[in-house]
């Protein structure tokens, strides 16, 4: 099936100009090499974030956005040694064994969205497996491993739908708008939600911030623990929604691939990796020159913005052959999907589990599955997935 605005198409025009490309537009360099990207992820010293003080430095009043004062006290926009203390306090609720814990959960949240599917898409009707499957299912986990209640996490998907915009450098003024309106409601409601458990500590990853944080007030501020949250709920699961997405793009435009799938669940960690090679979320990956660089060859100015592309970077045929063919078979790894580096994604492990759980029981119950109609992709430079994906399961 055919897609329109398909930036794994575009990718294709601009390897034609290099890996390393300037655009003159928007006076930035984009990186679109899987070694060269390599090169800018694994060397923090000499490629770091863009933070928010060097914000202060290039662009003086970017504080009056209250989405983009909230993005840039995120841990992905924030440089060692404030990275490294607040990587390791949140790396320790997403390790393997932490997350298995969370695996019960998962595959009850997955069955019960297979059944709103099952219920919707009887006798051949259409059913609407991102709203059915790919954002319940991961906006409980979510919800659940960080401590928001169910009622609210319709709420909290509207605001990370705006913010995420922030991602994407072609933002529009009224998009800007919306993700700092987006930005300050969601900050109240979670200063709320932490006094709220502040007074009653339950089992979640809120209570246990405010354990650490009134153990050793250094090692965690308020504002951090804050931040946190919001960053969880904001990377924890976008990102993973669109991938689900992704997937069943992939399988049901190869149902060739997806027959194997049925035929043989335990090919489902290779259809994972396969699919984030081939389709990865995550689009962008800012960075900047800390002094003059030669990279792939071309000579970058010190202050340059660095725009790694991971999706560009798994589709490089240089270490991949036929990097635009999607092949379960081919165990080439997730490539790129999850950075690289000081900032390496610390929800690989919890993304894996959903998405194998997803993928594995919807093609246990549902092996007929195809396309009702072609699915449309949504517009945005920042994150790779799609806005409608109807499927025909009978
Ligand atoms: C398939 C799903 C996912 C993909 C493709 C993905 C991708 C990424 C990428 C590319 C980065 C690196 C950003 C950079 O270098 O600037 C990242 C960072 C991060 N991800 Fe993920 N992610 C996924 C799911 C998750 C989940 C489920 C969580 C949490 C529960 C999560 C939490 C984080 C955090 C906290 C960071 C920041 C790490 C740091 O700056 O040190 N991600 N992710």
């Amino acid at each position: 099936m055919t897609q329109t605005n398909d930036p794994f198409l575009s990718f294709r025009k601009m390897r034609l100009a290099g890996q390393v490309i300037h655009d003159p537009a928007i006076g930035k360099w984009f990186v679109i090499g899987a070694d060269e990207s390599r090169q800018v992820l694994h060397n923090a010293d000499d490629f770091p974030v863009i933070d928010a003080e060097r914000m202060d430095e290039t662009q003086p009043g970017w504080r009056r956005s209250r989405g983009e004062a909230h993005k840039y006290s995120l841990l992905p926009f924030i440089n060692p040694p404030s990275h490294t203390r607040l990587r390791r306090l949140i790396a320790r609720d997403l390790t393997v064994r932490k997350v298995e814990l969370l695996r019960p959960l998962i595959e009850r949240e997955t069955d019960r969205a297979l059944d709103e599917l099952a219920a919707q898409g009887r006798d051949g009707t259409p059913a609407d497996y991102l709203g059915l499957v790919a954002y319940p299912v991961t906006v409980a986990v979510i919800g659940a491993l960080v401590g928001v209640p169910p009622e609210d996490w319709r709420t909290f998907r509207a605001w990370s739908d705006c913010l995420v915009m922030l991602t994407d450098p072609r933002i529009t003024e009224e998009e800007k708008a919306r993700a700092d309106k987006a930005a300050e409601d969601f900050e109240t409601y979670v200063e709320e939600l932490v006094a709220e458990r502040r007074v009653t500590p339950r089992d979640d990853l809120i209570s246990d911030y405010l354990a650490v944080r009134d153990h050793d007030p250094e090692q965690l501020t308020d504002a951090e623990l804050c931040n946190s949250v919001l960053l969880l709920v904001l990377a924890g699961y976008v990102t993973t929604a669109d991938s689900l997405g992704n997937a069943m793009h992939a399988l049901l435009s190869h149902p060739d691939q997806f027959q194997q799938l049925v035929e043989d669940p335990s090919l489902v960690g290779d259809v994972v990796d396969e699919v984030l090679r081939w389709a990865s979320p995550v689009q962008i990956v800012q960075r900047t020159a800390a002094k003059d660089v030669s990279l792939g060859g071309v000579d970058l100015p010190a202050e340059s913005t660095v725009l790694v592309m991971p999706g560009a970077a798994n589709r490089d045929s240089n270490g991949c052959p036929h990097a635009d063919d999607f092949d379960i078979s081919r165990k080439a790894g997730y490539g790129l999907a999850f950075g690289a580096g000081i900032h390496f994604c610390l929800g690989m492990a919890l993304a894996k589990v959903e998405l194998t759980t997803v993928l594995g029981r919807f093609a246990a119950r549902f092996p007929e599955a195809r396309f009702a109609s072609r699915p449309v992709r949504r517009e945005s430079a920042g994150l790779a997935g799609y806005a409608t994906l109807d499927v025909i399961i009978s």
